[in-house]
């Protein structure tokens, strides 16, 4: 069964392109209840331990040094089926293919440099989630 929680993250260009009040006014809208959330910056070893599963890809370093190039809010978000409902408001990785209206579609400037994350598997957010907020307390 689909699980309630998903993990996001406001990337370093949305942050940087003053984005962040309208991402977040939008997934409020969509029905999301902010958990967990703060405002922080990934060094590149934590970037690069977060994109692990990336490693061998070819975008690997660009992706590592974007990450950890400015602040980011990072976020556990609760909803019904959470993961893919999160998954269809931000839209498609390249915001050239992302629906209209979605987060990407408005806010993502390259494949690289899209704006927003979010945990593709129930599995992951946990994961995720416990990588930026281990022993925080929920709300
Ligand atoms: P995310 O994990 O950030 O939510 O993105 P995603 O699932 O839609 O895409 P994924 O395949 O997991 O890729 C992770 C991030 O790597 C960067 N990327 N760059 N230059 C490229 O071809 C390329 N491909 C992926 C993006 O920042 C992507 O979100
Ligand atoms: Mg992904």
């Amino acid at each position: 069964m689909a699980g309630n929680k998903t993990f996001t993250m406001i990337k370093p260009d949305a942050v940087r392109n003053g984005h962040i009040g309208a991402i977040l006014e939008q997934i409020c809208g969509a029905g999301f209840r902010i958990v967990a959330m703060k405002y922080t910056k990934l060094s590149a070893e934590k970037a690069g331990e977060f994109y692990a599963v990336h490693k061998e890809r070819p975008f690997y370093g660009e992706l590592v040094e974007f990450m950890s190039s400015g602040p980011i809010v990072s976020a556990i978000l609760e909803k019904d089926n959470a993961v893919e409902d999160f998954r269809t408001l931000i839209g498609a990785t390249n915001p050239a293919d992302a629906a209209p209206g979605t987060i990407r579609a408005k806010y993502a400037t390259s494949i690289g440099e899209n704006a927003v994350h979010g945990a593709d598997s129930d599995e992951n957010a946990g994961i995720e989630g416990n990588f930026h907020f281990a022993g925080t307390e929920m709300f």
